[in-house]
């Protein structure tokens, strides 16, 4: 990044203290997952167990698949906080840095290493997944990381953590939705408590990009739509258990079809973000800034459009084993 722009982030450094780093909510006043599991040390521990199992039986083969790769997307937690330390002007410099952005990384880092060790022991207690299997594609995953094609650009990878900040908020409050469906409220929670989690981060995340498009629309406006043309990929995307090529495929075609996380929730949140950050009416943009302005706001029906068609000619459903629960065969 030209010297200009790191000057930006450093400039913001006072900034970015008073109004993102409000948004990380103190150790002692956070949750932590035991507060949702069975006690070790009580009496009742293996009663509580138990119950949890119980609990599960309602829940069918193909939720658990899809809890499963979210589990394993949030697992991969050392890859995100990786390619964090990778953008220009916000990187941790030494691994205890006091800026206000390394502050941000490290605790937003903590907050969300919640998230996959509650999801984990959830799932290894409930008995119904292959706990073996899982571990080996987390890592598998973590080895092979990720390049979410940010640049070191810390306008791209905001623009990247809004986005994906959004979509675990919808994909973990759909989990909730289901589990509760399904009878299973203490999942409902977890998986809800999850995506309040997710919901601050977005907030803090836009934030951010709201203050670059307030002081370098063009830039910012040029970033969106670079980073849409690339596609956001999903930070999941090269997961691998050992034996099927299209791990990731198959997850999310269960993913979309039990409607956690589907093509249209790529389309809303392109349009959530585009109001969020009032894209339609920026003004003073160069020709390349407008150029890039109209083919934004045109993108969410176009996504819709071409959904719908790939809908239609899509590939009768077939049955896949996934090694997550014990090679049974899920509809996919
Ligand atoms: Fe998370
Ligand atoms: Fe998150």
């Amino acid at each position: 990044m030209p010297p200009e722009k790191l000057e930006i982030f450093k400039s913001l450094e006072g900034w970015a203290q008073e109004n993102i780093l409000v948004h990380l909510k103190p150790v002692e006043k956070c949750w932590q997952p035991q507060d949702f599991l069975p006690e070790p040390e009580s009496e009742g521990f293996y009663e509580q167990v138990k119950e949890l199992k119980e609990r599960s039986k309602g829940i069918p083969d193909d939720y658990f698949v899809v809890l499963v790769g979210d589990m394993i997307t949030e697992e991969a937690l050392p890859t995100y906080q990786t390619i964090l330390n990778t953008l220009d002007g916000i990187q941790d410099e030494t691994g205890a840095s006091c800026t206000s952005w390394a502050t941000w990384t490290r605790a937003w880092t903590a907050e969300e290493n919640r998230h996959g060790d509650l999801l984990n022991k959830y799932l290894y207690l409930s008995g119904r997944v292959d706990m073996k299997q899982i571990e080996k594609t987390i890592q598998y995953l973590i080895g092979s990381g990720m390049d979410p094609k940010m640049e070191n650009n810390p306008y791209l990878g905001f623009i990247y953590t809004s986005f994906q900040e959004r979509a675990t908020f919808i994909s973990h409050g759909n989990t909730a939705r289901l589990a509760k469906d399904h009878g299973d409220l203490k999942l409902s929670q977890i998986c809800g408590t999850i995506a309040s989690d997710e919901k601050r981060h977005e907030i803090a995340y836009t934030k951010i990009v709201k203050k670059l498009f307030e002081i370098d629309p063009n830039d910012t406006i040029l970033a969106l739509a670079n980073m849409m043309k690339k596609n956001i990929s999903m930070p999941a995307h090269l997961m691998y258990d050992g034996q099927d090529d299209d791990l990731f495929q198959h997850y999310s075609a269960i993913a979309q079809r039990l409607g956690v996380y589907t093509a249209k929730d790529y389309a809303d949140i392109l349009e959530f973000l585009c109001q969020r950050w009032n894209v339609k009416n920026l003004t003073g943009l160069s020709g390349e800034g407008s150029r890039a302005q109209d083919f934004v706001c045109g993108l969410p029906p176009r996504i819709r459009r071409l959904e719908e068609r790939a809908q239609m000619w899509a590939k009768q459903a077939s049955m896949i084993p996934f090694s997550w629960v014990f090679n049974r065969e899920i509809n996919v």
